[in-house]
């Protein structure tokens, strides 16, 4: 889809980056469908599990704090609240979940999986994957168009200033 305005573009890139990294870490767990638990402390999956948390307690923290502080309220005002409400009640029960995982991801990373910490990872990772695959497909379906059609360039200009480069 094409976008007029630059803060739906970033909009939509950063939740194509989440879908990357979510396919990522679906394939973590399915190349480990056994009861051993993959070596979390070397290579890739150490890297991997790195680049999970920080992408959880930086960039996905920042987007749906941006979401819920800058976009959210004008929707509101344009009348699309009952979408809000849907997208903060998912945030709500995501970043929880996304926050446990990344500390499960630090600490796998540091110290290995055991079977128990890895049946607890797979779980949560599963629940998060879910629930963020399902919030992106409703924003890029109704927020990121909504948010595209609504604002003029100066807004665009304020909300690209207000995020991140602030
Ligand atoms: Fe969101
Ligand atoms: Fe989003």
């Amino acid at each position: 889809m094409e976008f007029t305005h630059a803060i739906s573009r970033i909009m939509h890139e950063e939740h194509m980056a989440v879908l990357a990294l979510l396919d990522k870490l679906e394939h973590l767990l399915s190349a480990n469908l056994g009861a051993e638990p993959p070596d979390a402390t070397a290579g890739d999956v150490r890297q991997l599990l790195g680049t999970i948390k920080a992408e959880i307690t930086t960039e996905i923290k920042l987007h749906f704090a941006f979401e819920e502080e800058h976009l959210f309220p004008m929707f509101e005002e344009a009348g699309a609240g009952d979408m809000n409400n849907i997208l903060i009640q998912e945030h709500q029960l995501l970043m929880p979940l996304g926050l446990g995982l990344a500390d499960m991801a630090g600490q796998a990373a540091s110290d290995g999986f055991d079977a128990d910490s890895w049946v607890q990872f797979r779980t949560s990772s599963g629940q998060f994957i879910d629930g963020l695959r399902a919030h992106v497909a409703k924003e890029e379906m109704g927020m990121v168009p909504l948010l595209d059609d609504l604002i003029d360039q100066d807004q665009d200009s304020n909300l690209v200033a207000n995020y991140k480069f602030s």
